[in-house]
């Protein structure tokens, strides 16, 4: 950019002075034919002088040399000097005579422009050289340059910002939208809005919208699943009642009997079924805080859950061990969670009921209880059949159930129910797998 300004200048300045030259040049050849007319054989020092005279203000001095670059006269800001010695550039005169103008710029911003004058026979008989003071040329491009460089630096700081405005503007609501999506994909569904009206204000509106009717369809669903779950609860009831009636009836007829304990047993597991589908739709609607909650000693529940289920793991021949781990410790300290001790036996329960569903007799199933100074910590280890690793995570989902579990009854629902259990008083669990070795499951709750 600094050359181009250079080069245009230059361009302009020479041009200048050229159409300069040429006015000068017309003068100088007036003089010329003025003398030819009057006298006949021309007299180079009048001429000189002549010419002088009228050019005299056309440059800060104005100098004329002959043919062979003897330097003839000379006028200095506007004055004709007589024994002037001036600073002569040969090659510039040299340049003239051949035909064509030269010139040179000083350093101090003075600028030598000679010319060729031609007489009546076209031989460059006479040089004419003027000297410009050309500083405020070189001040006015200064400035120009200035200017421009001033320009393009504020340019790029404005395109700087505009483009850190652009990126930011953009890259913000489109992390808001992956964020709203993230949390849908987690079944937490809230509105979506960016207040804009292009792609991506649209794209927002068609995600809330999506949201709230996914919010409705499951709402929908979890209604469905309690409504016909409560209808159910009845009829079952009497269906067992009868079964159960059947049953002990039923004293003579062996293939009979075998059929209404095949009737009773079934709608056992139906019964199972529905209080499991019930308890999630109460979690569903219950708020955290409407759960009854008390300080409750946790050696003293697992004890109990441990009892309750002691007689089903025996008759397997799978036997239930707690608290070998860090024995005579375990029964001074008190290890305390606030919990809502139904809710945390059944949880535990059904991890145990688990264990025992997915192990084969003779096995062990340990039970452990520790703690940190903030934290409860409740392990339950089988020796079972174990979860694969990539079904690991799946297995707390709704209904989901491992590949290799067919071997035992069951709905899918159970972790489920533990995992909102545990949740609630806001812990959580964690679970380790070794495909046919066993199964630790971790439950961590909060210290009371
Ligand atoms: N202790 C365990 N050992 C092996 N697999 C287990 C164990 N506990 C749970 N699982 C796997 O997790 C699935 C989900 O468990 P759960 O929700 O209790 O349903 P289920 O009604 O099948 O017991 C089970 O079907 C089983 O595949
Ligand atoms: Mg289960």
């Amino acid at each position: 950019m600094n050359k181009a300004i250079d080069y245009y200048s230059f361009i302009t300045i020479e041009k200048q002075m050229m159409e300069k030259a040429d006015l000068s040049e017309l003068s100088f050849r007036e003089v010329l034919a003025q003398y030819r007319s009057s006298t006949g054989e021309p007299q180079t020092k009048e001429i000189v002088s002549l010419a002088l005279e009228k050019l005299k203000a056309s440059g800060k001095e104005v100098r004329i040399y002959d043919s062979s670059k003897q330097f003839l006269g000379l006028a200095v800001d506007g004055i004709i000097i007589n024994n002037g010695k001036p600073l002569i550039f040969e090659k510039n005169i040299e340049k003239a005579l051949s035909g064509s103008y030269a010139y040179t710029v000083t350093e101090d911003h003075l600028l030598y422009f000679a010319t060729p004058i031609q007489d009546q026979y076209y031989q460059n008989a006479y040089v004419y050289e003027f000297v410009e003071d050309i500083s405020y040329f070189y001040r006015i491009m200064d400035q120009i340059r200035y200017i421009l460089f001033a320009g393009a630096g504020g340019f790029i700081v404005l395109i700087t910002l505009s483009s850190l405005w652009i990126a930011r503007s953009t890259t913000k609501p489109i992390k808001l939208l992956l964020g709203a999506a993230q949390s849908f994909s987690r079944q937490e569904f809230r509105r979506v809005h960016l207040n804009r009206k292009d792609e991506l204000g649209m794209l927002a509106d068609g995600l809330d919208s999506m949201g709230r009717q996914l919010h409705d369809y499951i709402q929908y669903q979890k209604q469905f699943v309690s409504n016909v779950s409560h209808e159910l609860k009845t009829p079952l009831a009497a269906i067992r009642g009868f079964s159960q009636y059947l049953v002990e009836g039923e004293n003579e007829n062996k293939e009979l009997q075998k059929i209404y304990a095949h009737l009773l047993q079934e709608s056992d597991r139906l019964t199972r079924l529905i209080h499991e589908l019930l308890l999630l739709s109460r979690f569903d609607k219950a708020g955290s805080n409407e759960l009854e909650v008390e300080k409750t000693e946790m050696n003293d529940l697992i004890q109990q859950v441990t009892a309750s289920v002691g007689a089903k793991a025996k008759s397997k021949g799978i036997e239930i061990r707690f608290r070998e781990a860090v024995a005579g410790e375990m029964l001074l300290t008190k290890i305390y969670a606030c919990v809502n001790p139904m809710l945390m036996s059944h949880a535990i329960a059904n991890l145990v009921d688990n264990a025992i569903k997915y192990s084969s007799s003779p096995s062990l199933i340990e039970l452990k209880l520790e703690h940190t100074p903030s934290e409860v910590v409740i392990r339950i280890c089988d020796q079972g059949i174990g979860i694969a690793g990539d079904e690991l995570e799946r297995v707390q989902e709704r209904f989901y159930r491992a590949k290799n579990a067919s071997t035992a009854n069951g709905s899918g629902l159970g972790l489920s129910i533990c995992k909102e259990i545990v949740e609630r008083f806001n812990g959580y669990i964690d679970m380790e797998s070794e495909i046919w070795e066993g199964t630790t499951v971790t439950i961590v709750l909060p210290r009371a």
